[in-house]
Formats: C-alpha cells, structure tokens, sequence
C-alpha cells in the first residue's frame, strides 16, 4: 500500500469510528412518558419504561415528562430496582436544553457534561442540575416537584 493510499483509509477510519458511535447512541428512543398530577406531585407508572406493554423484561433506561408550567422536559432515569433519579433538562451554564444519551447529559451550546443524578461531570457549567425528590410504591414513581 502507498502512503497516499494509506493516510486517506486510515482518515476514514478516524472519521467514520467516532460517527459510528454517535449514530449508535442517538439509536436509544426518546419517549415522553404519560403522567398525571396532584397537587405539586407527578404520578408515573412504572408500566411507562416497558418499551412492550407485553413483554415486562424489556425496557427503557430513561423516560422524558413534560409538566406543565416547566419550559424544560424532566429526564427520569431508573438507575437499578427502585431506584430512580430525576433532573430537569436544562444547563446550569447559560439554560440550554440538554440531550440525553450515553448515560450522561450534555449540553449541545458549550459542551457541559451531567451525570443521570444531575451532577456536573464536566463545565464550564459550575452548578449541578435541579433534580427533584422521587418515591415508589408497587405500581407507580411520585415526583415532587417542590
Ligand atoms: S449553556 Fe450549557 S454549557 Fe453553556
């Protein structure tokens, strides 16, 4: 093989791995979960991470709430068993709107990086997430949104 030749293969490597993986990881749904509210409390069946109504083993990491009164979705992850975590899609930075793959937050205007707790992975943003108070019971997640 020729320089020429290898240098532009070895280009496309470069190139293509790294769209590779972003392409994969965009490939994980956005789903806006169904909710209700009482009060200053949001009701969300567990049924809503089942990507199958059917098939209970299969489901999704994270759902999207839309609440009224809040200009910025609320991301709720499942972490493991009972345990959940909730934040609300908006940098700390300068007020973007957060996209959610990888297991991370980040912020498409100048790059800050959240992990699913709402803790600051990397800046320039300085301050963590507003994240809110969950709790379980057999069917359903309670948020509280004060
Ligand atoms: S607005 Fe998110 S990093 Fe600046």
């Amino acid at each position: 093989m020729n320089r020429k030749k290898f240098i532009r293969q070895t280009g496309y490597l470069l190139v293509g791995i790294p769209l590779g993986v972003n392409l994969l990881q965009s490939c994980e749904s956005i789903y806006y979960a169904k909710s209700s509210q009482q009060g200053s409390k949001i009701i969300i069946p567990k049924t809503e991470f089942y990507k199958n109504p059917d098939d209970t083993n299969t489901k999704r990491k994270y759902v999207l709430l839309t609440i009224e009164n809040l200009k910025f979705p609320v991301c709720l992850y499942h972490l493991k068993k009972e345990n959940y975590a909730a934040a609300l899609l908006q940098c700390t930075h300068r007020g973007c709107e957060l996209e959610v793959g990888g297991g991370i937050y980040s912020c498409p205007c100048h790059g800050s990086e959240f992990n699913t707790k709402g803790e600051i992975l990397s800046g320039p943003a300085t301050k963590q997430l507003k994240t809110y108070t969950l709790t379980t019971d057999e069917k359903n997640i309670y948020l509280q949104l004060s």
